[in-house]
């Protein structure tokens, strides 16, 4: 799950998602990050941890990092919670960057439309709500589409051990 800081939206998808994917019984390694570096280490927005806390999930133990090259080839599916964000990998990733594995989240509720999450990073809290719950929506959608894959089409869907960002 990739956003632009790593603290305030992909910190929630990779919270949510993991807690779906668990009760789901999916062994999926899911992690997190950003593309603009600036909050390296740091621990998720407060409204983040907040809004998370509200819903039974803590995130308060993640910290942020940079999307690396590399990462393209740890993880099977990469999303990225807007457009500016997937530009910003394409810069970052360039010659491991890998189109088949990338995805925009809401593309996943609402296939071909193309909607952004928006950045809740500059405005209150309610805000943070909004996008909890579309991103909720996202990852209830991801764990239907993939669930229920035999072992054979995820091979075949090159996603057996879908991992990341997812
Ligand atoms: P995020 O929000 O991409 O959802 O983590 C942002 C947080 C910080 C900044 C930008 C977006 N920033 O530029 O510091």
């Amino acid at each position: 799950m990739v956003c632009l800081g790593n603290i305030c939206r992909s910190p929630l998808a990779e919270g949510i998602l993991k807690e779906k994917a668990a009760k789901a019984g999916l062994q999926w390694t899911i992690e997190s990050a950003g593309t603009n570096g600036y909050h390296d280490g740091d621990a998720p927005h407060h409204l983040s941890q907040k809004v998370a806390k509200l819903n039974g999930i803590d995130i308060c133990s993640q910290r942020s990092r940079k999307i690396t090259p590399e990462d393209f080839n740890t993880f099977d599916k990469i999303y990225a919670m807007s457009s500016d964000v997937i530009d910003e990998m394409k810069w970052i990733a360039r010659k491991k960057y890998d189109a088949s594995k990338v995805e925009l989240l809401m593309n996943e509720l609402k296939p071909g439309k193309n909607l952004d999450v928006p950045d809740p990073w500059y405005g209150p809290e309610p805000g943070y709500h909004a996008v909890y719950k579309m991103i909720d929506e996202a990852c209830d959608a991801i764990v239907n589409k993939y669930r229920n894959l035999s072992a054979e089409a995820l091979a075949k869907a090159d996603t057996k051990n879908l991992r990341g960002f997812t």
